[in-house]
């Protein structure tokens, strides 16, 4: 059988556990470490696929929870998977549901069966299983799909912890065993066990026997201290198969990208670049702007001088700034691209760096011209 994802390797950095790769799947060739764009609801919000091809977008995130939801996977199977539905030739990822169960849907029980949640859109009571979820991944058709696991909330006790893990690795195995494309679609397990490391051993130990062909790390960036984040990923990205893909999820802050390029990840996925944009926040390489304010609205200079997306080649804060005052849909779709550009651009500019031996000095310019001080 052949693996639909294979990941190779390019180039290792001589000063750190970053490396550049190549990860290969049904749709197309994606270079790492890489940045997923998040299009939860089959749409990156704002979005044209064309505009995120013309960015160069090679694989978005999408959700099982949400178009279980809505529209129902059986419709988005019968409009060819997600990639026919969406009209997007490039890879998809959908996470599994899990998560957004956890942070959307109202009451909820979980057990070793599954977890039993009522939907945040009609408070229809439902219920997802590790089969349940593989057979809704398998009709949406993503060419990575994640299994359902728990994210645990920081802080918990070791004890909730525990039997958390026990069964997050329980449904991986059930998720493998119910999986009915493995040809075509890649199963990726999702390393759990909060800030302890000897559990984080044990997740990634049980999820490397289940030979998948890809491994995530979870339960990260949910309110703990950046430095035991860091502390978490330096221990447990080691751990993973060389010849895998890692991918760290719901990350996507700039320092946090290059902290996890640092120690080892080669896939991302944030909402922050397209979340704050809605709110008038962009990324420019002196840290972020908040559009809104006053101080712009006779700024005609682009958001980011040194920007080379379309946004900044064409608009100047000051139009940007009325737009989004005004309400006007535009604005949105604006601050949206640009974002994502920063964060495509971002890894781009890491991915070389990775290539031309200079990985920490790029991160050393970076820092510093955006205004982080630490690590
Ligand atoms: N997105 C961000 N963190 C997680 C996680 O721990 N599990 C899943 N399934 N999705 C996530
Ligand atoms: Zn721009």
């Amino acid at each position: 059988m052949t693996a639909p994802v294979r990941y190779e390797l390019i180039r290792r950095c001589k000063d750190t556990n970053a490396r550049r790769g190549r990860v290969t799947t049904p749709h197309g060739v994606i270079e790492t470490p890489v940045f997923m764009p998040v299009g939860t609801q089959a749409t990156v919000k704002t979005m044209a696929p064309w505009e995120l091809e013309e960015l160069g977008a090679k694989i978005i995130l999408s959700n099982t929870y949400h178009l279980h939801l809505r529209p129902g996977e059986d419709i988005v199977e019968r409009a060819g998977g997600l990639h026919g539905f969406m009209n997007w030739s490039g890879a998809v990822l959908t996470d599994s549901g899990g998560f957004q169960v956890f942070s959307l849907s109202g009451l909820r029980k979980i057990t070793d069966e599954g977890v039993a949640f009522r939907s945040h859109i009609d408070g229809s009571p439902r219920f997802f299983s590790p089969e349940s979820v593989m057979a809704i991944e398998n009709a949406l058709g993503a060419d990575i799909i994640m299994q359902i696991d728990e994210c645990p909330p920081y802080p918990a006790s070791r004890e909730y912890l525990r039997t958390s893990l026990d069964r997050t690795l329980n449904w991986a195995k059930r998720c493998k065993e119910a999986h009915r494309r493995p040809e075509e679609q890649a199963l990726f397990g999702i390393v759990q066990g909060g800030e302890h490391l000897d559990m984080r051993r044990e997740a990634a130990e049980a999820l490397i026997d289940l030979d998948l062909p890809g491994y995530a790390i979870g339960g990260l960036s949910v309110g703990e201290p950046k430095p035991l984040m860091y502390e978490v990923l330096a221990h447990t990205t080691p751990l993973l198969p060389a010849d895998k893909p890692r991918y760290l999820m719901g990350v996507g802050a700039p320092d946090d990208l290059f902290e996890g390029v640092e120690r080892g990840i080669d896939m991302f996925d944030c909402v922050l670049p397209t979340r704050i944009a809605r709110n008038g926040t962009v990324f420019t390489k002196n840290g972020k702007v908040v559009l809104k304010h006053a101080r712009y609205k006779d700024d005609f200079s682009p958001i980011d001088e040194s920007c080379s997306c379309r946004v900044c080649r064409t608009f100047t804060k000051a139009y940007i700034r009325h737009l989004l005052k005004a309400e006007e849909i535009l604005g949105l779709r604006l601050t949206s691209y640009h974002n994502v550009h920063f964060l495509l651009k971002l890894m781009e500019n890491i991915r070389i760096s990775i290539e031309q031996d200079r990985f920490l000095e790029f991160k050393r310019e970076f820092y510093q011209s955006y205004g982080y001080t630490g690590q």
